[in-house]
């Protein structure tokens, strides 16, 4: 089919600028596994993360990559977090997958669904489907108190809401780094950097036999303007994914349902 390529280039370059603004370690982390020569990093993927509920659902979002001519990957269920995802990915294997995940609204506390209804009221659903929606931050007000509310329960809901409409992470492709051939070595380079890394479920989620392994760093802080305070809370982090071949000599592109569960833990405000 015809690749939209310049489309496809102008959102990705419009994502990574305002996941930049929120997570500064992913830029010096780019440039210390960027010391090729003029091979640029790969982006593997990228996550967002929304609520089901219809007005701003994962197929709201993923309408966005469907329109690029992305199609539909494999789904993940997490039951403990209460999530629910899908990839995305495109037909040009050098165009980044997609990995949204949308919180299960209806299953969680009374509270808390009532708190993420009346935050997703205030969204016109124009807004939903214009070009600059996954990168639009958060569109309700939001004070402090009820974001604490929301992380007794969810983490992931108290992320979205204070965040909003952006990407949660990148993730390098290891397999397209000229200086490191594994998950190890470009985990230790980050420690010797003091870069802090996920450890829930051990460095490593993943392994050759899953024809997945990914590590990531546990996210940065940024102030949020909430609408009482400003607050420093724990903002997007990068993951790092090499991906074996499957038997067909093409490399893997799905996900890990176990290791994506423990990839969610990084933007934890206790981890
Ligand atoms: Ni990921």
């Amino acid at each position: 089919m015809q690749t939209d390529r310049t489309d496809v280039d102008t959102l990705f370059h419009n994502l990574w600028e305002n996941y930049c603004r929120v997570t500064p370690s992913a830029e010096r982390i780019h440039r210390l596994l960027d010391n090729s020569q003029g091979k640029a990093i790969v982006n593997d993927h990228i996550a967002l993360r929304t609520f089901n509920i219809d007005k701003l659902n994962l197929d709201k979002l993923a309408a966005h990559f469907l329109a690029l001519g992305y199609e539909q990957g494999g789904e993940y269920h997490f039951d403990a977090k209460k999530l629910y995802a899908r990839h995305y990915e495109h037909p040009d294997p050098t165009v980044p997958k997609v990995f949204i995940s949308e919180l299960l609204v209806e299953q969680c506390s009374d509270a808390l669904q009532s708190i993420v209804h009346q935050l997703v009221d205030n969204v016109s659903p124009s807004v939903v489907n214009q070009s600059d929606f996954l990168y639009s931050g958060r569109h309700w007000n939001l004070d402090y108190a009820t974001y604490q509310t929301l992380l007794e329960e969810s983490e992931y809901a108290a992320w979205t809401a204070a965040w909003g409409y952006r990407p949660n992470h990148f993730t390098v492709s290891v397999n397209h780094l000229s200086q490191f051939r594994t998950l190890a070595e470009v985990n230790q380079r980050l420690k010797d950097e003091g870069f802090r890394l996920n450890t829930s479920g051990g460095e490593i989620k993943g392994s050759p036999q899953d024809l997945l392994e990914q590590s990531s760093t546990m996210a940065d802080r940024a102030n949020v303007a909430f609408s009482d305070q400003t607050v420093s809370i724990p903002s997007c982090f990068y993951e790092f994914a090499l991906r074996y071949p499957k038997p067909d000599g093409e490399l893997y592109s799905g996900f890990v349902a176990a290791s994506a569960d423990k990839i969610f833990e990084s933007t934890d405000s206790k981890g």
